[in-house]
């Protein structure tokens, strides 16, 4: 593995969740990190992925470095060619090819713009990170994609399903205040298209997914008819990939609920986190025992831990 951006990038995804999980029992396997410097920069804010990446390097040896670019680093410029004199101080040529000169791996977070999506999707500045700084980088979230979550997010699949039939996955759309990215559903697509599991996604119109994430998947309009028999449900908002970022809708009926969580098979219920209690997930399920989403944040770190295990190699 030269990079971690994408499940494009992973040769055997079943080895990496096995091991993944070996790193949950055993944390300290491996040394692979001694001496290494792992380098996160966030050009966004961050709870989970900032810390489980930290944790994650120091459980191998490693020592984790975290710069707030966004807000305790020089303002980066990621267009060629520009005379820079307005509010940018620092191209990212330099700023990315020094963090090359002191990390061994570098872990970035860029939410997109939500405004030119062929530039969103064209994954511009995570893309330049790569091309300057000449490491193996690791995406902590990125445009499009949050395979880091994906990854935990099938872990804590297989863990919670003990039986030899493929479960019933639903991913659905839930209110929020704001536009936010596509990443985290894209790649949650993405993972459990590959995945040995029965999935589809429930989305208003005007809500469905890039079609390079949902290319063969049922696509339900109605919530209620894609909830039936559920295993897990996946509940996040995203904002439209149509009309690019948009919020068209905040129809509470689709906030999930007991209601909802009625419909399903007794279904384990997750969220990448941070969830807005009330708007996206009643509290009653939240705090109910169908509620898994403290397990998918303790896997980050078993995640990250076998991603960049790899990347030490
Ligand atoms: N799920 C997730 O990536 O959480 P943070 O945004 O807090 O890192």
């Amino acid at each position: 593995m030269k990079h971690f951006t994408s499940i494009a990038d992973v040769q055997n995804v079943d080895q990496l969740v096995e091991q993944a999980i070996l790193f949950k029992n055993n944390p300290f396997q491996s040394e692979l990190g001694k001496g290494k410097k792992v380098g996160l920069v966030f050009l966004n804010p961050s709870l989970r992925t900032r810390l489980s990446t930290q944790v994650a390097a120091q459980n191998l040896g490693a020592e984790a470095i975290v710069l707030d670019i966004g807000k305790d680093g020089w303002a980066l410029e990621f267009n060629d060619g520009v005379v820079m004199n307005g509010d940018k101080a620092e191209h990212i040529r330099e700023a990315a090819a020094v963090m090359g000169r002191y990390f061994d791996i570098l872990g970035v977070r860029t939410f997109p713009g939500l405004t030119d999506r062929s530039e969103d999707y064209a994954e511009i500045l995570l893309q330049s990170f790569i091309k300057y700084a000449g490491i193996p980088v690791v995406s902590l979230e990125s445009g499009t994609r949050h395979p880091l979550q994906s990854l935990a997010d099938l872990m804590t699949i297989q863990e919670q399903w003990p039986h030899s039939h493929k479960p019933k996955v639903v991913l659905t759309w839930a209110p929020h205040v704001k536009a936010l990215p596509q990443a985290v559903p894209n790649s949650f697509a993405e993972w459990m298209i590959q995945a040995d599991v029965d999935f589809s996604i429930a989305n208003p119109a005007g809500y469905d997914l890039a079609p390079e994430f949902s290319n063969g998947v049922s696509v339900f309009h109605d919530q209620a008819e894609a909830l039936e028999g559920a295993d897990f449900v996946y509940v996040k908002n995203w904002s439209s990939y149509e009309h690019y970022g948009q919020v068209l809708s905040q129809d509470e009926k689709w906030t999930f609920g007991q209601k909802q969580l009625s419909l399903t098979n007794n279904a384990k219920v997750m969220h990448c986190l941070p969830v807005r209690r009330g708007l996206v997930i009643k509290d009653e399920v939240l705090d109910s025992k169908n509620a898994i989403h403290l397990e998918q944040a303790e896997n980050r770190v078993y995640a990250a831990q076998s991603i960049l295990n790899e990347l030490l190699k």
